[in-house]
């Protein structure tokens, strides 16, 4: 089978107006802006109102990033929207957003993979435009974790935030690639340290449980944190040798923004030079599925990438899920 070119026609992003810094948290929880400066690199973090939900937030950002391309909602032939915060349990948000921004004739579905989702659907988009199946797509990451964080847990509350990021695809006919080469995995033994341990079919909401923390996103962070540096590196490794590069070749590493620490490790580990590292979690704070297509577009806008540029994707999350992307802008 001939395999399609693909290449990357625009971005898009959106964070809620409302900024809560670290002295804010501290009013809610028993914490510092020193601490959580110091263990985790964020000083502040978008958090959605009412109205801004999942599918909101990734409707804007798709808007931006249809217009970036140049493309009418109309073109699409794929919306995948990652996500583990969806507006509500079905149906798919990508078909909220589908109905939001008037992309009538597009396939629609969700995909969940924790904060590694943007990455699995670059993959599963790629394959299918490479394979002729679709055209044109677009895919955002989007999530409202705020609606799901313990805000009496400071384990966990202060290192969330809100906000969409969203990326045109399409066939390239000249066959030129600009996915060069990717790695995905998932060890389903360790799901256990990241996770919503209730509300879902196994033990579903009911009056007697409607005040338990364990609705809440639940984390064994010690663990998690030195897992992710692991996979990630390992996935990181695996991609660039498809692509036949080393890190040294990256014009930028956009790590999943979790935790400056962890970016630090795998960046050292990969031996990307610190300046070519894409960093924003500062702003934001770990934004799940939404961090990595947010930084990009940033990226974009503020010429840190380039058209030609080598750039990888890499990102980790509960399943645990993990997986990594070498793209050529
Ligand atoms: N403010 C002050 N103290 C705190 C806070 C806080 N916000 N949170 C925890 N502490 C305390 C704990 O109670 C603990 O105290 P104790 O020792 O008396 O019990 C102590 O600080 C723990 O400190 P450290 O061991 O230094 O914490 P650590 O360096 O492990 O940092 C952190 C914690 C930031 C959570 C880190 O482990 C981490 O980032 N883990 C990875 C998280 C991650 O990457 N998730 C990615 C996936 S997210 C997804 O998929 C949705």
């Amino acid at each position: 089978m001939t395999l399609q070119g693909l290449r990357f026609a625009g971005t898009g992003s959106f964070a809620p107006a409302k900024i809560m810094t670290n002295d804010d948290l501290s009013k809610i929880v028993d914490t510092t802006d020193e601490w959580i400066v110091s263990r985790t690199g964020i000083r502040e973090r978008h958090v959605a109102g009412p109205e801004e939900t999942t599918s909101f937030m990734a409707a804007e950002a798709a808007r931006r990033a249809l217009e970036a391309a140049g493309w009418e909602a109309s073109s699409l032939n794929l919306i995948i929207v990652a996500t583990l915060t969806p507006d509500k349990p079905f149906p798919n948000t990508a078909s909220l957003v589908q109905a939001r921004i008037g992309a009538t004739g597009a396939a629609c579905f969700s995909l969940e993979a924790a904060c590694t989702g943007f990455v699995y659907s670059l993959e599963v988009a790629a394959g299918m435009i490479r394979s002729g199946l679709v055209q044109r797509a677009i895919i955002i990451g989007a999530e409202k974790l705020t609606s799901i964080v313990n805000w009496a847990d400071r384990n966990t509350c202060v290192l969330f935030g809100d906000g969409a990021g969203a990326v045109c695809v399409e066939a390239c006919p000249d066959a030129d690639n600009s996915y060069l080469g990717s790695s995905l995995g998932s060890d389903g033994n360790f799901h256990h340290l990241l996770h919503t341990p209730i509300g879902g079919c196994a033990e579903p909401l009911t009056a007697e449980n409607a005040n338990d923390p364990r609705r809440y996103l639940v984390m064994d962070g010690k663990q998690v944190f030195n897992i992710a540096v692991r996979s990630m590196v390992s996935a990181s490794e695996r991609a660039l040798a498809k692509a036949g590069l080393a890190g040294t070749d990256l014009d930028l590493l956009i790590p999943h923004q979790a935790n400056l620490r962890i970016i630090e490790a795998i960046a050292e580990r990969v031996s990307t030079p610190r300046e070519r590292v894409y960093v924003n979690l500062d702003r934001y704070g770990n934004t799940s599925a939404a961090s990595i297509p947010i930084a990009f577009d940033e990226a974009v806008r503020n010429g840190r990438v380039k058209r030609g540029d080598k750039v990888l994707f890499v990102g980790f999350g509960g399943g645990f899920t993990y997986g990594a992307s070498v793209i050529r802008y």
